[in-house]
């Protein structure tokens, strides 16, 4: 911990840790949903869905190694237990039950429209405040739209196809 660096945020230390390790939590869950989509999404657009599932699962897991990173510089602890995702994350996991492309991938929609909430939420708290996890944030908030944007143009793609039979 940077005794400094943590003495400079402009909010309760403890308080932003916590909610780091909130986001951390819906990180992970967003990681499994998507890896796990992976494996058994079925269907037409299945390779495509496949594709982006893989990638955003890798996204996720980026994002919870920089809040993880954050956390430790900040004096905390990332969340040590898998059972303590489910009951810190603000965003539900869906567990998958239709294995269907256009079910596995509006759980997708579903999960990135609450991470930009979170986010969103968490700039707003950091705003002024603590100027490098606002700046860690960002780019962040900016993948989970970018997310949300590729899961989305991926149902109008699988609509149209529907369409076209
Ligand atoms: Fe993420
Ligand atoms: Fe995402």
């Amino acid at each position: 911990m940077g005794t400094k660096g943590r003495a400079i945020v402009g909010m309760d230390v403890v308080e932003l840790i916590n909610l780091l390790n909130k986001a951390f939590a819906d990180e992970w869950s967003a990681y499994y949903q998507y890896w796990v989509g992976a494996q058994i999404v079925k269907g037409p657009m299945r390779e495509v869905a496949v594709a982006e599932l893989t990638e955003h699962a890798a996204d996720e897991l980026r994002h919870a190694q920089m809040l993880s990173d954050r956390i430790i510089q900040l004096g905390g602890t990332p969340l040590t237990d898998p059972v303590e995702w489910g009951k810190m994350a603000t965003c539900a996991y869906l567990k998958p039950t239709d294995f269907s492309v256009r079910a596995i991938i509006k759980q997708g929609v579903n999960g990135e429209q609450c991470a930009i909430d979170v986010y969103t939420r968490l700039l707003a708290k950091t705003k002024d405040k603590d100027p490098i996890t606002y700046q860690m944030l960002i780019p962040i908030l900016a993948d989970e739209v970018d997310h949300e944007e590729d899961f989305e143009a991926l149902l109008e793609d699988l609509a149209e196809i529907e369409m076209g039979r």
